[in-house]
């Protein structure tokens, strides 16, 4: 449901841009005037919400590239050295079938929302002590963020 609304909503946008950003008081003219194919850059310049929770999810996915070596998120149900972190906010910490973890994490009685995650990237060892998850401490809020945002965007795909 949720990746249906995703890919109407440009459509949204570029309709709304089209008529709603340009003060021209005579859009017939301005259609005269416009080759077919222009619409699409006014449409992208006309979205500024959209636009800023895309650079986020980008930008998570570029930090993102901190855990690649340790997890993938995607629904393949494959693990690597860390979990699949497909769908990981709103699940019980230490839970993913097949995988391996410490006894601290199965045991913490977390359930990763985005908040107990930030907490845990900003520092594993001391949000569950006796974690095995020895790398991937995230000193920067603002790339938290991101890539709490990204894990989100890609669980929803
Ligand atoms: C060196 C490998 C490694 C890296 C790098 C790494 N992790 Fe992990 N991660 C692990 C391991 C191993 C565990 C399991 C820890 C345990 O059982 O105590 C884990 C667990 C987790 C969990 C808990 C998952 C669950 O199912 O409860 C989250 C969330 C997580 N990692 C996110 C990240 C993110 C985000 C990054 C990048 C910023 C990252 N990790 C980087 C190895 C890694």
């Amino acid at each position: 449901m949720k990746a249906v609304f995703r890919a109407s909503a440009p459509v949204l946008v570029i309709a709304l841009g089209a008529c709603g950003s340009d003060p021209a008081p005579e859009p017939t003219e301005q259609i005269v005037v416009r080759e077919p194919g222009q619409d699409g850059s006014d449409a992208a310049a006309a979205a500024p919400a959209e636009e800023a929770t895309d650079s986020l999810v980008a930008a998570g996915k570029a930090a993102f590239n901190t855990c690649v070596a340790c997890h993938v998120v995607d629904d393949s149900g494959i693990n690597r050295i860390g979990p699949n972190l497909y769908g990981v906010i709103g699940r019980a910490a230490g839970s993913v079938d097949g995988f391996k973890y410490s006894d601290a994490m199965t045991s913490s009685g977390i359930t990763w929302t985005k908040e107990e995650l930030d907490n845990y990237l900003a520092n594993p060892a001391a949000k569950v002590p006796g974690t095995t998850m020895m790398a991937g401490a995230i000193s920067d809020a603002g790339r938290r963020e991101a890539i709490i945002a990204y894990i989100e965007d890609a669980s929803a795909n």
